[in-house]
């Protein structure tokens, strides 16, 4: 079996990846906590803070995987504008540490970055098409796919958009925003122009297994296939769930005063995953019926 090392493995990927792979693969999930959020017999847990070097060596060093999938970042898009360090040391110097610390074995590392990268002048993208971030946090994930693609050790990069989706005690997303204000009958303001390719994260996870199964190397776009703004999506989710919909007020981003500047028109193109590995995501309506079935369980 082969053995595959878990960065993040409390976020909100992280678990989906282990419930995802934990059947055909050997796993060591780490994350900063002491203990896993996920209780289970079937994979073995150690902390790891990737920012550390000595860390990420020690814990190559005795698991000696085959794979590592950093799931590991800090995903605040506004807090990374004003922690601008904070962002770095996680979403680079972190990358950096586990390229060092596995290039003399040529372990594969699959990262995660984001449509953040280019500047939504003209999505959805390609994975050819030319970055250009707009945001802090984009330039450090670009940092970040190009600390990796120089450094000659076998890599997937997994570009991904607007990840969402429940899990146990994990950071709000999107939907979860969405869900809580509106079940709770409280309004909110949602944007009309900030446009990217929704992507449940179960779907992500899944994706993810394709790329380990092929195994496929290089970078690909696994997000959604629905291409819409996040008022679309808040509507979307209030007539799945039978919440009011006049709650949501539509507005504008420059009505926002948002910390980090926005794509306006991010999203990822997802033909060559479609292609190369048989990925076919859900619908975003099929996601979110998904999400109501798992929700009332
Ligand atoms: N969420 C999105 O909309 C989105 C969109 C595009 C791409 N992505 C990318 O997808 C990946 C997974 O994101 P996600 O949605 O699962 O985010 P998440 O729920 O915020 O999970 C990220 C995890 O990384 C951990 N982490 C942060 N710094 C760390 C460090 N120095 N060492 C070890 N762990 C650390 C966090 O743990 P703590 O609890 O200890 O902070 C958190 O559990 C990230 O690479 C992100 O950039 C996300």
């Amino acid at each position: 079996m082969k053995r595959v090392l878990i960065t993040g493995a409390n976020g909100l990927l992280g678990q989906k990846l282990i419930t995802a792979l934990i059947e055909d693969y050997e796993l060591l999930a780490t994350a900063r906590a002491e203990k896993p959020v996920l209780q289970s017999p079937t994979f073995q847990y150690r902390p790891l803070n990737i920012e550390k070097y000595r860390e990420c060596k020690a814990v190559i060093e005795d698991f000696q995987p085959d794979v590592i999938i950093n799931a590991a970042a800090f995903t605040n898009v506004d807090a990374c504008e004003v922690e601008k360090e904070a962002c770095w040391r996680a979403n680079v110097k972190g990358v950096e540490n586990l390229v060092h610390a596995s290039r003399n074995r040529m372990i594969q590392l699959i990262h995660i970055s984001t449509d953040y990268i280019f500047d939504g002048k003209n999505g959805p993208y390609r994975e050819d098409d030319r970055p250009n971030p707009p945001c802090y946090y984009g330039k450090a994930k670009l940092a970040s796919e190009n600390v990796i693609k120089a450094s000659g050790i076998p890599f997937t990069i997994v570009r991904t958009s607007v990840v969402y989706g429940v899990g146990v005690d994990v950071k709000s997303n999107f939907f979860l925003w969405v869900y809580q204000n509106l079940k709770q009958g409280k309004p909110i303001r949602v944007v009309t122009d900030q446009y990217n390719t929704p992507t449940l994260v179960d779907d992500l996870a899944e994706g993810i297994h394709l790329i380990l199964n092929r195994p496929f190397l290089g970078v690909i776009h696994i997000s959604g296939a629905d291409f819409v703004h996040r008022y679309q999506m808040a509507v979307q989710i209030a007539e799945t769930f039978g919440f009011d919909p006049s709650l949501i007020t539509p507005i504008t981003t420059d009505q926002l005063q948002q910390q980090a500047p926005r794509p306006f028109k991010a999203g990822l193109k997802i033909d060559k995953a479609i292609q190369e590995l048989g990925f076919h995501p859900k619908t975003l309506k099929e996601s979110l019926v998904y999400l109501k079935t798992t929700l009332s369980k």
